[in-house]
């Protein structure tokens, strides 16, 4: 088990009756990311957004969230509580028709890394429609710093996001030594702009910043979802 709940988010739970939960038994993920020539946006868009129905069909695919930032690639996060659920994930039809429309409608080779995740906010299984997204890397300049970001993710600032009513949709993952990723979707755009403008936020980017390579955590769109706790 990777989470340690501090004290203060038990207390938080128990008294507003485990209205979201944190989801521990999903750990592995898949990390995909596609770069779009600039005229395929529009059907690769298209063919991320069907693959809701094969992930749908997937038993062993718990969250699956497609994403387009703004300024930035194609990516989709897909969890699962094991190992084999991940390779049959990996092995099976969404990212065959992917790699499939590479050489017509990517600019580079797609990329999936198999990621682990370390913290997840994922609200019950009736998931509203997620609109609005933010999601992106996080790569640290050295293994001391790679801690302290690990430190800041599963701690003061997972509470924070626990502690958050307008945020429900939030994972935390480790692509390898010393890079992590961070999704998170809301289905309002006033939420997303609650979260960015909470103060939450404001510290984690200050605790964070300074050890960081690279920071960027761009705003997008939702593409399609599957959300099972
Ligand atoms: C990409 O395609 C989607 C879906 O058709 C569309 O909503 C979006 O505006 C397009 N983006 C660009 C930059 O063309
Ligand atoms: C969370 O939402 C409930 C009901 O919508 C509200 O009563 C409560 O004040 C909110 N809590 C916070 C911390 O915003
Ligand atoms: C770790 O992952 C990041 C982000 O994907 C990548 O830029 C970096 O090259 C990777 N580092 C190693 C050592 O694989
Ligand atoms: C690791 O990176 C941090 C932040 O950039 C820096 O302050 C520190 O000196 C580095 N440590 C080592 C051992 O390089």
């Amino acid at each position: 088990m990777r989470f340690e709940l501090p004290a203060s988010v038990l207390v938080f739970m128990l008294s507003f009756g485990l209205c979201t939960r944190a989801d521990p038994n999903a750990v592995y993920g898949v990390w995909a990311s596609f770069v779009a020539m600039p005229a395929a946006n529009n059907s690769f868009w298209d063919l991320l957004a069907s693959g809701t129905a094969i992930v749908d069909a997937e038993p062993g695919t718990l969250q699956w969230l497609s994403l387009k930032d703004d300024a930035g690639p194609f990516v989709y996060l897909a969890t699962f509580k094991t190992e084999a659920a991940r390779a049959a994930h990996l092995a099976g039809r969404l990212p065959a028709a992917l790699k499939a429309a590479a050489h017509q409608q990517l600019a580079q080779a797609p990329v999936f890394d198999s990621v682990t995740l370390l913290a997840s906010k994922v609200a019950d299984g009736n998931a509203p429609q997620l609109r609005f997204t933010g999601s992106g890397n996080v790569v640290a300049a050295n293994a001391t710093a790679a801690a302290h970001i690990k430190g800041v993710f599963t701690g003061s600032y997972y509470d924070a996001v626990l502690a958050q009513n307008y945020t429900n949709y939030w994972w935390m993952f480790q692509i390898n030594a010393t890079a992590f990723g961070l999704a998170a979707a809301w289905p309002t755009l006033e939420a997303r702009q609650e979260h960015s403008d909470s103060a939450a936020v404001s510290a984690m980017i200050a605790a964070v910043e300074p050890y960081a390579a690279l920071f960027e955590i761009p705003q997008g769109s939702a593409i399609g979802q599957k959300i099972e706790v």
